[in-house]
C-alpha cells in the first residue's frame, strides 16, 4: 500500500491543470447502458473510481476501453446486457448506483446491490427507490439487493417531487425517465453542474430534457437513445483543492482548465479569509497572502458551499489569526479529517454539526491515516502547510477521486513524493 509525504512549509507557487469531473464522468459512463452501440466519452480522469465503473460495464457485457492516456473511453454497449451491479464492485464505489436507472430504463429489469454504510454517514438511496417508484417500477429489498422492475416493459412518465436534494438520486431518475413513456417533471432536483453535464449528454443522445441547473426537470422519453459522444467538465473539487493550496500564505497559484462559474461558493469563501482570487486566461489564480482570516462556513446543495470541499477548507482555518466555525449540514459524521488535523497540532472542537477551528500559528507535521476521501486531500493540503514531515496513510482513498495528487503538485514546489508503506 502507497503513503504520501510531505515535506511541509514550502509556498507553492507556478501552474496547475484540472482533469475531468469524476462526479460527471461515473454518471456520463453509466449513462452508456441507455444505448447500445459505440460510445465515446472525453475528459475523462485516470481514477480507481473511473476503473470501477469500467468494471461494472465489463461484468454487464460490455466493452470498456480507455485510450493510451486514459483520458478518453471507449464503451461498447451490445443488444443484451446482464442487468446487475453485484456487491463486491458496488461496495467499493457508492456511485455505482447510478447503473439502475439506465438499466431498468432499457432493459425492464435490474438488479444492484445496496452500497451499504459509507464512512461519511448513512447515505441511504431511498429516495433513488421512490422516484423509480413513482415512474412505475416495482422495488423489491431483498438478500442485501434492490430488485426492480418495470411492469410491461417500459417506465411511465410521472411527477415527482424528492423529499430532499441528491445528486445521484436526480441523475438516476433523470436517466431513467429519458426513455420512460411520455412526459416526467422532477421537482427539487439537485442543480449540481455534474448534473447539468448529464444532461447535456443525454440531450446529445437524443433525450429531450429541460431545466437542467434549476430544481424542477422537465423530461419527455423517447423511445432510443444514440450512442453518446461527450466531454466531461473540469473537476471543481479537484480545482478547489488546489485553490484552497494557493490560498496558504505565501502561495501564488494557477489552477487552469476549471470553470470559475462552478466555483463561486469557494471562491468568495478564499477572498474571505484574504486570499486574493483573480480571473486569469482558462482558469483563476490565487495568491495567500498572510496569515489567514476566521471565517465561517456552512455547506449546503450547489450553489452553495460543497460538502466535498469542507475538509479541504479547514486546513487554512486552522491557521487563521482566530476562530473560525464550519457546519456540515449535507452529510452526518463528516469530521473524521478533525482528529487526524490534532495530530498536526490544530485546535478544533467538534459541537454537533459545527467544527469550532481556533487558529494556530502553526501545524508540525505528524504522521496521519486517511479516512475519506476528501479527509485525505485535507491532510495533503495540512501536511504542505505544516512544518517538517507529513506522511499520509491509506493512499487509496484519494486515488478514488485525485488523479496523481503527488505529480501536479511537485511542480508547484511542493515537496512530495509517494512511497511504499
Ligand atoms: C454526490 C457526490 C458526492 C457529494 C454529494 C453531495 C457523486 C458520485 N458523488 O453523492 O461527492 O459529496 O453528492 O454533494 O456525484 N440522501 C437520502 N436519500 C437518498 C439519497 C440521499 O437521504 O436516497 C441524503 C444523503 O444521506 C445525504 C444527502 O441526501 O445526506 C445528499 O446526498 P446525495 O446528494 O445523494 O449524495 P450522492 O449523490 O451520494
Amino acid at each position: 500500500m502507497d503513503k504520501i509525504v510531505i515535506e511541509g512549509g514550502v509556498p507553492l507557487r507556478g501552474t496547475v491543470q484540472v482533469s475531468g469531473a469524476k462526479n460527471a464522468a461515473l454518471p456520463i459512463i453509466a449513462s452508456a447502458l441507455l444505448a447500445d452501440g459505440d460510445h465515446l466519452v472525453r475528459n475523462v480522469p485516470d481514477l480507481a473510481d473511473v476503473r470501477t465503473m469500467g468494471r461494472l460495464l465489463g461484468h454487464m457485457g460490455c466493452t470498456f476501453e480507455r485510450s493510451a492516456d486514459h483520458h478518453a473511453a471507449s464503451i461498447r454497449v451490445p443488444a443484451d446486457v446482464r442487468p446487475e451491479a453485484p456487491y463486491e464492485l458496488v461496495k467499493t464505489m457508492r456511485a455505482s448506483v447510478v447503473v439502475l436507472g439506465p438499466l431498468l430504463a432499457r432493459w425492464g429489469r435490474a438488479r444492484v446491490s445496496l452500497p451499504g454504510g459509507c464512512a461519511i454517514g448513512a447515505r441511504p438511496i431511498d429516495l433513488h427507490l421512490k422516484g423509480l417508484e413513482a415512474l412505475g417500477a416495482t422495488i423489491e429489498l431483498a438478500h442485501g439487493y434492490v430488485t426492480a422492475t418495470a411492469p410491461g416493459g417500459r417506465l411511465r412518465g410521472a411527477v415527482f417531487t424528492f423529499d430532499g436534494q441528491t445528486v445521484t438520486g436526480t441523475e438516476n431518475i433523470m436517466m431513467a425517465a429519458a426513455l420512460a413513456e411520455g412526459r416526467t417533471v422532477l421537482r427539487n432536483c439537485a442543480r449540481e453542474p455534474e448534473v447539468v453535464d448529464l444532461a447535456l449528454a443525454l440531450n446529445r443522445m437524443g433525450a429531450r430534457i429541460e431545466g437542467a441547473g434549476t430544481d424542477e426537470l422537465r423530461i419527455d422519453g423517447v423511445r432510443a437513445l444514440k450512442p453518446l459522444d461527450h466531454t466531461v467538465i473540469a473537476d471543481r473539487i479537484e480545482a478547489g483543492t488546489f485553490l484552497v493550496a494557493g490560498a496558504l500564505p505565501g502561495c501564488d497559484v494557477r489552477v487552469v482548465g476549471c470553470v470559475p462559474g462552478h466555483l463561486e461558493a469557494l471562491v468568495e469563501k478564499l477572498r474571505a479569509v484574504g486570499a486574493a482570487v483573480t480571473p486569469v486566461e482558462g482558469g483563476l489564480r490565487v495568491v495567500g497572502d498572510g496569515r489567514p482570516r476566521p471565517v465561517q462556513v456552512r455547506t449546503s446543495p450547489h450553489p452553495g458551499f460543497p460538502t466535498d470541499m469542507q475538509a479541504q477548507m479547514m486546513v487554512p482555518l486552522c491557521l487563521a489569526d482566530g476562530s473560525s466555525t464550519i457546519t456540515e449540514t449535507v452529510f452526518e459524521n463528516r469530521f473524521m479529517h478533525v482528529q487526524e488535523l490534532q495530530r498536526l497540532g490544530a485546535d478544533i472542537a467538534i459541537d454537533g454539526k459545527t467544527a469550532v477551528v481556533r487558529g494556530v500559528p502553526r501545524l508540525s507535521g505528524a504522521p496521519v491515516m486517511a479516512s475519506d476521501l476528501r479527509a485525505s486531500a485535507a491532510l495533503v493540503l495540512a501536511g504542505l502547510a505544516a512544518e517538517g514531515t507529513t506522511e499520509v496513510f491509506r493512499v487509496y482513498h484519494l486515488d478514488r477521486g485525485y488523479e496523481r495528487i503527488e505529480a501536479k503538485l511537485a511542480p508547484l514546489g511542493a515537496r512530495i513524493r509517494r512511497d511504499k508503506a
